[in-house]
């Protein structure tokens, strides 16, 4: 039945839990593995009342994550609520062992898995506590027991090399989804991000040149998507164009957010409080209150180092995590994005199929400013 309720929730994105057992250099969410912040998490009887609401606003997707969802005492008591729903997991496959995942199957709600993978020894350093060979096995015990399997890579400067073999290796597991991302700029990669810089755009360009240039020759059942740069399932009605008439995050507007301790965030990457389940009592109390914010009513055209750019329209003014990090300001403009999107004209946009490349060409603003990249 068609929820009558304003706002539609057609994912939640619930982080369970601050808690963690690995100390990834770049996580976003450090701040809420601290004992203090962990005081404040929901508790399963908030949790049962929470999702009973989502169903009602249509969630048919939740997305469970952290921390580390599994870390979560009452995971399964949470997982159960979502039962008629479809649940991914968003996991660093730590305690995914051959017995936990037989338990799993219980859950047939659960359908897919999405694990963070990052490398080799640099996946080591990186995502400290973590073993790249057991991230590997864990995905041949997933796709043994019928899971679809996502994978998540960050990429920075230090793993950036590693990651043409990654590609080969994620291939050959029959992983059904490869999404790869540069880190946004929050958490602890706040105080890393001197030792551990982001990727060099044009080494990060010229890799997933060679690696589309080979999808282009061999095809590819693997669904691959690199940053807000390519999909591999293009279609022109699954790629947003930036309107500067609507939110520059307007894609996301339907999506719920949630950390730990009941702050709804517009995205995950986005970590300050629009309102929040527990103060506001229910979701639609928050929601009353996350549409008043600043924030929720902010437009692209607000954006005014981005509003003239010549990749507006593809880039949408990039992400509002790193404006904040930058010129703590969530109308600035993305510094990565500016350093990334010349690169991808100069050497992605000319490789694409040719539909593919049409559509992006009649998007790019000719006679715009090129982007300035300022860090
Ligand atoms: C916060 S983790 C939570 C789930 C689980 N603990 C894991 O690592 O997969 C969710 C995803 O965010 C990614 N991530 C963490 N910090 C990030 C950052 N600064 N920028 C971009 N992605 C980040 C992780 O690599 C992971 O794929
Ligand atoms: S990225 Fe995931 S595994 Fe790594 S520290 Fe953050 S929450 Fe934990
Ligand atoms: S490339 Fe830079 S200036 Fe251009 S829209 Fe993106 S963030 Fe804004």
């Amino acid at each position: 039945m068609k929820s009558s309720l304003k706002r539609g929730i057609y994912e939640f994105h619930f982080e369970v839990t601050g808690n963690c057992n690995l100390n990834c250099v770049y996580c976003y969410n450090s701040d809420c593995k601290d004992p203090k912040y962990r005081e404040k998490e929901l508790s399963i009887e908030e949790i049962k009342s929470l999702i009973k609401e989502t169903k009602k606003y249509g969630t048919k997707l939740y997305t469970v994550s952290g921390g580390e969802p599994f870390m979560r005492e009452d995971f399964f008591e949470i997982i159960k609520q979502m039962a008629g729903c479809s649940v991914s997991i968003l996991t660093n496959g730590k305690v995914l062992t051959k017995d936990l995942i037989k338990e799993l199957k219980k859950y047939p709600q659960i359908k897919e898995f999405k694990l963070s993978w990052d490398g080799f020894d640099s996946h080591n350093k990186l995502r400290i506590g973590s073993n790249w060979k057991d991230v590997e096995k864990t995905i041949v015990e997933l796709k043994k027991n019928g899971y679809k399997v996502v994978i998540n890579t960050i990429v920075l400067d230090v793993n950036q090399k590693d990651i043409y073999k990654l590609y080969h290796k994620i291939k050959k597991l029959e992983v059904d989804r490869w999404r790869v991302d540069m880190p946004f700029i929050f958490g602890r990669y706040i105080k890393n991000i001197k030792k551990y810089a982001p990727p060099d755009p044009k080494y990060f360009t010229e890799i997933f040149k060679k690696i589309i240039q080979e999808e282009n020759k061999n095809g590819n059942k693997m669904i691959l998507e690199i940053f807000n740069l390519y999909k591999s399932q293009f279609k022109p009605s699954n790629t947003v164009v930036f309107d500067t008439n609507t939110h520059p995050c307007e894609y996301k507007r339907e999506l719920l957010s949630m950390k730990p301790n009941g702050d709804i965030i517009f995205c995950p990457s986005l970590n300050f409080a629009m309102a929040n389940y527990r103060i506001d009592g229910s979701l639609s109390g928050a929601f009353k209150k996350e549409r008043k914010h600043s924030f929720y009513n902010i437009k692209t055209s607000d954006l005014k180092d981005c509003v003239n750019c010549r990749y507006l329209k593809i880039c949408g003014g990039g992400c509002r995590a790193n404006a904040i990090y930058e010129f703590n300001d969530y109308c600035g403009k993305d510094s990565t994005a500016c350093a990334t999107f010349p690169e991808w004209e100069k050497t992605i946009l000319p490789i694409l199929k040719k539909s593919h490349k049409e559509y992006f060409k009649k998007l790019i603003n000719y006679n715009g400013k090129n982007p300035i990249k300022s860090y």
